[in-house]
């Protein structure tokens, strides 16, 4: 019970994640891991992203985690399941929030903002089959967002521009929910509402996370006994991330540097 959570991303996009499970499990204690090495993973292969999502995993096992949290669309959609079977403790994964998207649409068109990876899917395919028959999906990949929103900011020029175009076909084919696919995009949703009808729902996964790691924990007896401590290590470079991290989350975070 008093072992942290681990809870993973390609960068620091999880972070976006990481602030509910804080919010609602303020008594945990996290290991966060930010594997700005490899990011983006969004524009990798499915085989690659299989085998490092397992190792990320085997390795926040080692260093004594309880519970596992996939804080990141594309490698859940590529890796969920063969992390899953290689880990003996609970884990947690994330996909686009289409189904509660579902539920708000009055106009019957969802916009959802996402990795390339993820988009193309299987996992993606069967989550529009499942939860939006009928629904009009407008779906609208975002190659270099999640970098330029880390590297540059969310108010950076180059977001801008991004974000221009790629939140562009969602206004246009009338979308009144718009789902942040991907756990960067959070840290711009100001600048993507910005773009669209002051009306429009913009939903992420955050919320819904952290109630179903409260769920996990309970069901598996493991819930409580950390103090609200916060461990930040990353494949990259430390000082890096420690300065990225600094200008999304909002304070300074030692950054270790563990080296797989
Ligand atoms: N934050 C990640 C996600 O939720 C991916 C960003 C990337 O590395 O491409 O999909």
């Amino acid at each position: 019970m008093r072992a942290p959570i681990g809870i993973f991303d390609s960068g620091l996009g999880g972070l976006t994640v990481l602030k509910a499970l804080r919010h609602r499990l303020p008594t945990e204690d996290f290991l966060y891991f930010a594997d700005t090495r490899f990011l983006p993973y969004g524009d990798r292969e499915e085989a690659f992203l299989r085998e490092r999502g397992q190792r990320v995993a085997e390795t926040l096992v080692e260093r004594g985690c309880k519970a596992l949290v996939i804080a990141c669309n594309t490698a859940t959609a590529a890796a969920a399941e063969t992390i899953r079977a290689a880990v003996t403790i609970p884990v947690v994964a994330l996909e686009p929030a289409v189904k509660p998207a579902a539920a708000l649409t009055r106009c019957g068109v969802l916009g959802v903002l996402a990795t390339t990876r993820t988009l193309a899917s299987p996992r993606f395919a069967g989550l529009i089959a499942r939860h939006a028959g009928g629904l009009r999906v407008v779906t609208q990949a975002c190659p270099g967002l999640a970098e330029a929103i880390e590297s540059e900011g969310p108010q950076s020029a180059r977001v801008a521009e991004l974000l221009d175009d790629y939140v562009k076909p969602l206004a246009q084919a009338g979308a009144d929910v718009v789902v942040l696919g991907c756990t960067h995009y959070p840290w711009a949703s100001a600048q993507i509402a910005a773009r669209l009808p002051a009306a429009t729902h913009i939903v992420d996964t955050g919320d819904a996370v952290a109630r179903q790691l409260e769920h996990v924990l309970r069901a598996a007896g493991l819930q409580g006994g950390g103090q609200g401590r916060l461990g930040l290590a990353t494949s990259g470079a430390p000082a890096q991330v420690n300065e990225k991290a600094a200008r999304l989350w909002g304070e300074r975070l030692v950054v270790d540097h563990w080296d797989f």
